[in-house]
């Protein structure tokens, strides 16, 4: 039995197996002197610190620092090949992200560097951004495919995930997503027929793979209609759904989320009002991506007033080669505090217990409770205000992962 106890801890945690919405984003469990012990990967006993000792048991001493759940980026596109700065600088230059994609830039650039690369550089790859992610205290990561559009690049996509699930060292747990319906592929000419493949002959494939489906509907890409009837099909076949919805223009996608009980719908910058009650009166988690509103200089998505109308908020990153490449977890705290007028406890609770829903995962990960996984971070702060304050710059000292630590620059 591996047994690791935390001691002299500082514990700030949401608490529960829902997303908390609206006002309860901001209630989170503060024990001062507080003890977290891990038994095989699991947490055996949160709460004030006990007399005794385990004789066995590796201890970190927190010396005070403040002790969270670990931190899930539950929207990233983490498999891809190739890299897109040429479209990143056009797009300075006052292009915009949709006027590079009907150029035949953009997913479909991507797609063909996807296609291209073996299973081994995506695994790669993919390695060196999760170290980079379990530094910045992630444990569990969401990824898409939607970079292959073809059968054997998509199932290419979702194999390197598993591999790296199947590690039993790994840093982070991947939550998969077949995103099938990211673009339309150049070898359809019709929206329709490629549904019909993705619904047909995709799904019985991915099952098993990938844990949930998600779509782009977007004005140009993706209806609302083509997007009720993936997403119908992708729940009917037993997947979760997610949904990228009002990104760029108001279509929504919002309110089809709420309608379909998706686990999330997920950018949000443009969401109407009927969106954000729609959202607020379901148990679909509002995932939020203020990076990708600050590098495609867009506006930030309403997030205090969905917070105010009692919504589900989660903060992702959404790390992919095109519109966002990078998946800073500290700018994504500062941009949702200091633009997005979250408090921290409340960009916690997103960037946990909220995350954790919008993966469907919120019985064993997100909060530090006694059943959930191992997932601990720890700040090289007493002061949890030092995730937004220390702009962009990482203040985590320690990631454990199922109880091993995976990360430590303490
Ligand atoms: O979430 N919006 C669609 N998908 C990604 C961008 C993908 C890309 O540009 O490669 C996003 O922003
Ligand atoms: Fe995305």
């Amino acid at each position: 039995m591996a047994s690791l106890k935390i001691i002299n801890a500082n514990i700030y945690t949401p608490v529960g197996h829902k997303a908390a919405k609206g006002a309860k984003m901001g209630e989170l469990l503060h024990i001062p002197d507080g003890e977290v012990c891990i038994v095989d990967g699991i947490i055996e006993y949160v709460g004030p610190a006990r007399d005794g000792n385990c004789s066995d048991c590796e201890v970190i001493d927190a010396k005070g620092r403040a002790v969270l759940p670990g931190f899930i980026d539950s929207h990233t596109h983490l498999v891809f090949g190739g890299y897109r700065p040429d479209e990143f600088m056009w797009r300075m230059r006052g292009d915009s992200y949709m006027s590079i994609m009907e150029r035949g830039g953009g997913i479909v650039n991507t797609m063909k560097a996807t296609r291209q690369a073996s299973e081994q550089e995506l695994i790669d790859k993919a390695k060196w951004y999760i170290d980079r992610m379990s530094e910045m205290g992630v444990t569990t990561v969401e990824g898409k495919s939607g970079y292959g559009l073809d059968c054997e690049a998509e199932l290419k996509q979702l194999r390197v995930m598993a591999a790296i699930n199947a590690d039993p060292d790994r840093k982070v747990d991947i939550a998969t997503t077949y995103l099938g319906g990211h673009a339309l592929p150049p070898e359809y000419a019709d929206h329709e027929a490629y549904i019909d493949f993705m619904i047909n002959e995709m799904l019985p494939k991915v099952k098993g793979l990938a844990d949930n489906c998600d779509i782009f509907c977007e004005k140009g890409v993706f209806t609302i209609e083509q997007s009720r009837r993936m997403l119908k099909a992708a729940a009917e076949a037993g997947f979760g759904v997610k949904i990228h919805a009002d990104e760029i223009v108001t279509t929504g996608g919002a309110e089809l989320a709420a309608e379909l009980g998706a686990l999330s719908a997920d950018h949000l910058l443009h969401i109407s009002d009927q969106g954000i009650k729609d959202l607020a009166a379901s148990n679909t988690v509002a995932t939020l991506l203020p990076l990708t509103a600050f590098t495609l200089r867009e506006p930030f998505a309403p997030g205090r007033r969905m917070i105010d109308e009692g919504c589900a908020v989660a903060l992702a990153t959404d790390l992919n080669p095109g519109s966002c490449c990078s998946g800073s977890i500290p700018l994504t705290f500062a941009l949702a505090c200091i633009y997005m007028n979250m408090s921290v406890e409340e960009a916690i609770t997103a960037l946990t217990l909220n995350a954790a829903a919008a993966l469907g995962r919120a019985d064993s990960i997100g909060t530090l409770e006694a059943g959930k996984l191992g997932d601990v971070v720890i700040l090289d702060s007493d002061n949890i205000s030092m995730l937004p304050y220390y702009t962009g710059m990482n203040s985590v000292a320690i990631t454990i992962k199922r109880g091993k630590v995976a990360s430590s620059n303490f």
